[in-house]
């Protein structure tokens, strides 16, 4: 621990307790105090201390328990009795996490602390479904999107901008605006043919999977039900689920022969 600094945002990645940092798990096991996040896995949850008190400042759509507001002011506070306090933020705090609010709040007030990245959900579940992010000849760079809008209104996002096809984009929180989502990056150009993909609770043993079309996606979210979280994936590289994502399974227990070492 750096000297000084008793608080501490953490990445709880996707889901997968074995996605943790080996940083993350060494502080979730010190910490007195854990600040909760509503998608931290029940698996991750299992590492807090028994003696640690958990704060559960999880949001849900609609149903506010705390606003942000409340939870920089209890943050400060904490920080404030001297306790370890570990912020535990799903996926990694600065992707749309209000990470980076909180650090703002802790470094107005003077309050030392530190980041600790975690596995975003674009990175976690794109391996889990054998989905590169990027990939030579199939996408030059990858867009991270909120599909959130603030207060129900209407998604200002530059769609023209987004509709490129030797780019791979990734929707956070975009359930509820997916069909808005892909008729706006439809009517600006992006084939309705291109492969997109759904993965809700990737990573974890409830993840669910869709690959299917840009034009057929929404349609079909809607058809197989899916809920939060719930993460979208445009572009060619989702084509590439067809292997890899297989190749991952049938891997499995299968490591004989043709290793290569460690320096290999
Ligand atoms: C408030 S954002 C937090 C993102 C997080 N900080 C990260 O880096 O992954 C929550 C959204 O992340 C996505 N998400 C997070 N974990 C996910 C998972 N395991 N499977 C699918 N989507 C996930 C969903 O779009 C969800 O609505």
């Amino acid at each position: 621990m750096s000297e000084g600094v008793n608080v501490f945002l953490v990445g709880a990645g996707p889901g997968d307790p074995d996605l943790l940092t080996v940083r993350a798990v060494r502080l979730i096991q010190e910490a007195e105090v854990v600040v909760l996040d509503r998608l931290i896995s029940p698996d991750i949850l299992k590492i807090i201390p028994k003696g640690a008190s958990c704060i559960y400042a999880g949001k849900a759509p609609g149903q506010h328990y705390f606003s942000q507001d409340e939870i920089n002011e209890m943050l400060v506070k904490l920080a404030r009795s001297g306790r370890r306090i570990v912020r535990l933020k799903g996926g990694d705090p600065f992707v749309f996490g209000r990470g980076g609010e909180e650090a703002l709040v802790l470094a107005e007030n003077g309050i030392p602390f530190e980041v600790i990245p975690g596995v975003s959900a674009a990175s976690g579940c794109g391996a889990a479904m054998g989905i590169p992010l990027t990939h030579r000849g199939l996408a030059t760079g990858v867009r991270l999107v909120t599909g959130h809008c603030r207060d129900n209104g209407e998604l200002k996002l530059n769609w023209s901008s987004l509709a490129d096809p030797d780019t791979t984009l990734v929707i956070y929180m975009g359930l509820g605006t997916i069909g808005e989502i892909a008729e706006n990056l439809m009517k600006a150009g992006l084939p309705a043919s291109t492969p997109a993909a759904a993965v809700q609770n990737g990573t974890t043993g409830a993840e669910r999977r869709l690959i299917t079309t840009l034009s057929e996606l929404p349609a079909q979210v809607v058809a197989d039900g899916f809920e939060p979280p719930t993460l979208f994936i445009i572009g060619r590289v989702v084509s590439l689920a067809d292997v890899l994502g297989l190749q991952a399974v049938e891997d499995e227990g299968d490591l004989s022969g043709g290793e290569l070492s460690a320096h290999g």
